[in-house]
Parts: structure tokens; sequence; C-alpha cells
């Protein structure tokens, strides 16, 4: 196999990320707990933060405070803001960085109802001069590394990014990191790294290629037809949070593990009980379990059946046993060697 292009570290302005695979903003998903269990397992460069409100992080509103958190052994850390107030944007940097952020990162590629809503986010990308505006503040603000996420526009017919990236590091960005898609494809299509390709080719800074990285050959693919600098990993990372640690294992050359479903069960229990510890209520527990096996139990043999089974649970310990009974009988299965058998109706709590 022809050796790809594998970036062994990112350098973002003094900053060096090592390995340079960095953990995706997701709403609702990036928490501290997740992020705790990835980071257990190896290979997170930077994790980020959930997008975080400007405005709310300037009025030490409590629970925004939260989700800006990094634990103290999150470094380097990243903690993303978003809004469209320049000097709001500035404010909720400086506070960012009080809070130990060591990379800020300006959220412009955010596709979500709630953020484009207050036109931040990717409805950003429609504002050129807003864009420059909000970067310069921000520069202004803070010293240290700033980044900003960006999809390659906001539809195919405003196609920006290449004009948007140039903006940023005008105004000087560090680093960009680029979802190949634009606001409007959502996230639908097949993966085009190409375009994130012109955007590295239109600017000097390091560019992070951020869009359907799920396994070796999609992360070879983006970064062999990119030439981006490294990667960022979002959904991949939820479905299989192994998936940092088997990328940085692969870039060095290493041999690469699988988990077993062991492993997978195990997992998912310790990142509960992180939850728990964390949440104030059963309920919040409950509803981020929830949303975390929506992704998690993707891809798995009879996931479909279990994740019904999850989603229809009224607590921490009906959701264990649904758990218990699907993996016993897949590890039962994988000692048989895969083949079918009845006990694959297990998740259905029968
Ligand atoms: C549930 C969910 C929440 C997201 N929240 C954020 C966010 O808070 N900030 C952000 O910049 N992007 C957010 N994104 C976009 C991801 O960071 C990432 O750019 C996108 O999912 C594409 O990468 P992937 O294919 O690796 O998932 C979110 C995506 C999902 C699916």
């Amino acid at each position: 196999m022809r050796q790809s292009n594998r970036p062994t570290q990112l350098r973002v302005a003094g900053l060096n990320i090592q390995p340079a695979l960095l953990l995706a903003p997701m709403e609702g998903l990036t928490d501290r707990p997740f992020r705790r269990v990835v980071r257990g397992l190896g290979g997170v460069g930077l994790p980020c933060t959930e997008f975080v409100a400007s405005e709310g992080l300037i009025r030490d509103v409590p629970r925004i405070i939260a989700m800006a958190r990094l634990d103290p052994d999150e470094r380097p850390g990243a903690i993303q803001i978003y809004g469209r107030r320049p000097e709001s944007m500035a404010q909720a940097a400086r506070a960012a960085v009080d809070l130990g952020a060591d990379v800020v990162d300006i959220n412009m590629g955010c596709p979500s109802r709630k953020v484009c809503a207050h036109s931040g986010g990717a409805a950003l990308l429609r504002e050129p001069q807003l864009v420059r505006e909000i970067v310069a503040a921000v520069r202004a603000a803070v010293a240290g590394p700033l980044t900003v996420k960006i999809r390659t526009g906001w539809s195919l017919d405003e196609r920006n990014g290449v004009e948007i990236a140039r903006i940023c590091e005008g105004e000087g960005a560090d680093a960009l990191t680029v979802h190949w898609r634009t606001r409007m494809e959502a996230f639908k299509g097949a993966m085009q790294p190409e375009r994130i390709g012109e955007i590295v080719q239109a600017v000097a800074i390091p560019v992070v290629g951020n869009g359907d990285v799920v396994d070796i050959p999609s992360a070879e693919r983006m970064l062999d037809s990119s030439g981006c600098h490294g990667l960022m990993l979002g959904r991949g990372a939820v479905r299989n949070p192994w998936l940092l640690k088997q990328l940085a294992c692969w870039l060095e050359g290493a041999p690469v593990a699988t988990p077993t479903m062991e492993e997978r069960h195990a997992l998912v229990l310790d990142y509960m009980q992180v939850l728990e510890a964390g949440c104030h209520t059963e309920k919040g527990a409950l509803g981020r379990t929830k949303k975390f096996c929506g992704y998690y139990t993707h891809g798995l043999p009879h996931g479909g059946p279990l994740r019904q089974a999850v989603f229809h649970s009224n607590g921490m310990d009906e959701v264990r046993g649904h758990l218990a009974r699907y993996f016993e009988a897949q590890a039962a299965r994988e000692d048989r060697g895969n083949e079918p058998d009845s006990s694959d109706n297990l998740a259905d709590g029968a």
C-alpha cells in the first residue's frame, strides 16, 4: 500500500498537538464524561468542548460555564465559542482562556438550528464582513492559539469556503478545521475531501480535515485527497470511541487493535457511571445515555433492537439490563464464530 500523507504532529501557533487528531465538538455528546472516557482510551491530540454560547459565558450562566469546563488533565484542550457579536465573542474568548483553554475555537460550521437561528455557527459563512470582524476581535482579545471551524460554504450555490478561510487567516487565525460539506448539505452525501484540498491550497495556516472519517481507509482518503494537516473526528468517535487510538497507531505505523464486545460493553458501563456521578438527576444521565447509545450501537450486529430497547428504557438499571443481555449474546456469538442465533432478540428485553 502506498505510504500516505501521515502527519506525526500538528503545530498550531506555538502549540504541539500530538497525535494530529482532534475530537470534534458535538453538542450533547462530547461533554466531559464522554471526553474522559475517550481520553482513557488514548489517541486524543486535542479535545474540544461542545459549543458554548458567548453571551451565556460572559454572563456567567452556570449551565454554560459547566459546558465550557475542561478537566484538569485535558491539556491541551480547546473551548469552542459561538455567537455573532464581535465584542461578545472577544469577551467570551477571554473567559475561555481564564477557564483554562489552551485553544479558543470559533464555531462557524455548526448547522444546528439553535445556533444558526441566532445567525451564529455556519450562518456566519453568508456574512464575510462579520466573519472578518469576529476573528479580528477575538484575535485582539487572546494571545494563544486561535482556530476557526468552518464548512465549505453555506450551500452549493454559495460555496465560499476559500474566501472565508482567507479572511480567517488574514485576521490572525492560527488554524482552520474544515468540514467538507456546506451548511445546506447538512450530513448528506459521500465524502469529498477535494473540497478541503481547495482550502489547503489557498492558505498557509494548518487545515484540519473533518467529515465522515470513521476508520483507517477514510482517514487515509481524507489526508491524501485533501493534503490536510490533521483530522477531526466526530460521529465516528462516538460510534467507536477507540477510533482516535486506532488512527494514532496507524499514523505511527504501530499495530491497530479492535475492541472486543466485552470491551465495548465495559466502555458503555464506564460512561454511564461517569455520567451518573456528574449529572444532578437520573433523568439527565438517562437522556445522555440514550443519545450516546443512539450512535454507539450503530454498526453493531443487531444494534437496532438494542437501540430501541435503550431508547424506551425508564431508568439506568433497565438500560444496564438490556446492555448485559445484548453483549452476553454477542460474546457468545463471537465464541461460536458469529453464526446467527435466536439470542439476537434478547436486546428487546424478552
Ligand atoms: C449531534 C451533533 C452535535 C454537533 N455539535 C457541534 C458543535 O457543538 N460545534 C460544532 O462546531 N460542530 C458540531 N457538530 C458538527 C461536528 O463537530 C462535525 O463537524 C460533523 O459531525 C462532521 O464530522 P463527523 O463526520 O466526523 O461527525 C455536531 C454534530 C453532531 C452530529
